[in-house]
C-alpha cells in the first residue's frame, strides 16, 4: 500500500492522506514505507485509527521492535492499565474518575507540559512514541512538537562546533524536581537517569538533530550552571514558532513521533473538569545503543 503524506509544517510533521488501517498493517513493505515517512517528517499524524490497547501494543512491536516499559511513572504509581509498556496519558484514576488537583499522580503528570523527549532518561532511550486518542475533551488540549533537525541546521557554525562531542545527563527526577515534585529516597534510587549525546545522527539519513529535554540535567564535564544555561539556550532556540507544530487531537488520532528528532509538550487545559484519555506506546532505540 502506497502511503502519501501532506506536510503540516515547512520543516517537519505530516498527515497521512487516504485510507489506511494501521492496526491491520502486517507487511514489511508498508512498515518500511512508514519508517521512511518517519525519517522524512519525524512526526506522522493518522486520523481515524480505532486502536484497542492490545492492537496498539502489537502494532508498535511489529513496526519497531522492543517496547519501553520502565517509565518514570512506574516508580511513582502502578499503571491502572495493567501493562507498563502502555503509558496512561490521562487525568483519570483507576476507577475512571478525574484526578483531584492535588493528587500526586496528577502533579507528576504535569511534568509532561515541559518540553521533553520520551524516555531520554533510559539507556537505550525511547525512539518512536505512538499516542492514540481515546477520549478528547471539548476544550483545546493540544500537544506541541518541536523539529530538532531544523533547529540544529539553523545553528551558526561556531555553535555547531562547540556542541560537537558533548553529552548530557537525562533524569526524570530532575525535570520533576524543577516543578517542585518531591521523591522519596527509594524512588530516587530507581531514577538515576542516563547519558546521551547532545547531537544525534539518524543512521539511515545522516541527518543531525539536537537531543534536548527538560530531563537534561547537566552537560557532562561542564560546570553545572554553564551546562544548564547552554541547555536552556538550546531549548529556547529549538522551540521558536517556526520549528513548532501544534496538534489538535480528534478521537481516533494516532500520532507517531521520533523522540530522537523532536521534543514535545502537552498544553494546559482545565484538566480537573474535562476528561482526556490517550494511550502511549514507546519503542526503544536499540540501534544507536548498539553503535554507542
Ligand atoms: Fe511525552
Amino acid at each position: 500500500m502506497a502511503l502519501t503524506f501532506r506536510k503540516l509544517n515547512p520543516h517537519f510533521a505530516a498527515e497521512a492522506v487516504g485510507a489506511i488501517a494501521l492496526r491491520s498493517v502486517q507487511d514489511r513493505a508498508t512498515l518500511d514505507e512508514l519508517r521512511a515517512g518517519m525519517d522524512e517528517f519525524a512526526v506522522l499524524v493518522f486520523r481515524d485509527q480505532p486502536f484497542s490497547d492490545a492492537e496498539q501494543l502489537a502494532f508498535a512491536q511489529r513496526f519497531d521492535g522492543t517496547l519501553h516499559a520502565k517509565t518514570g511513572a512506574a516508580v511513582v504509581t502502578r499503571s491502572r492499565l495493567g501493562n507498563e509498556a502502555l503509558t496512561d496519558i490521562s487525568n483519570l484514576d483507576e476507577s475512571g474518575e478525574i484526578l483531584e488537583s492535588n493528587d500526586r499522580r496528577r502533579m507528576y503528570a504535569l511534568g509532561n507540559r515541559l518540553w521533553h523527549t520520551d524516555a531520554s532518561f533510559q539507556d537505550p532511550p525511547g525512539r518512536y512514541s505512538m499516542l492514540s486518542a481515546r477520549v478528547v475533551p471539548p476544550v483545546a488540549a493540544d500537544t506541541e512538537f518541536a523539529g530538532m533537525r531544523a533547529a540544529y541546521d539553523a545553528l551558526d557554525e561556531e555553535t555547531k562546533v562547540r556542541l560537537e562531542g558533548l553529552r548530557a545527563h537525562h533524569s526524570i527526577a530532575y525535570s520533576r524536581q524543577v516543578l517542585g515534585f518531591d521523591f522519596s529516597q527509594e524512588e530516587l534510587e530507581n531514577l538515576k537517569g542516563a547519558v546521551h549525546p547532545l547531537v544525534r545522527t539518524n543512521p539511515r539519513t545522516g541527518r543531525r538533530s539536537l537531543y534536548l529535554a527538560s530531563h537534561a540535567s547537566r552537560i557532562i564535564d561542564w560546570p553545572l550552571p554553564e551546562g544548564r544555561l547552554l541547555l536552556r539556550d538550546l531549548i529556547e532556540h529549538a522551540t521558536q514558532p517556526q520549528f513548532v507544530y501544534r496538534h489538535q487531537w480528534r478521537v481516533g488520532d494516532l500520532v507517531i513521533w521520533d523522540n530522537l528528532a523532536t521534543m514535545h509538550r502537552g498544553r494546559p487545559f482545565d484538566d480537573t473538569a474535562n476528561r482526556r484519555e490517550l494511550r502511549r506506546v514507546t519503542t526503544l532505540d536499540m540501534e544507536s545503543h548498539a553503535i554507542a
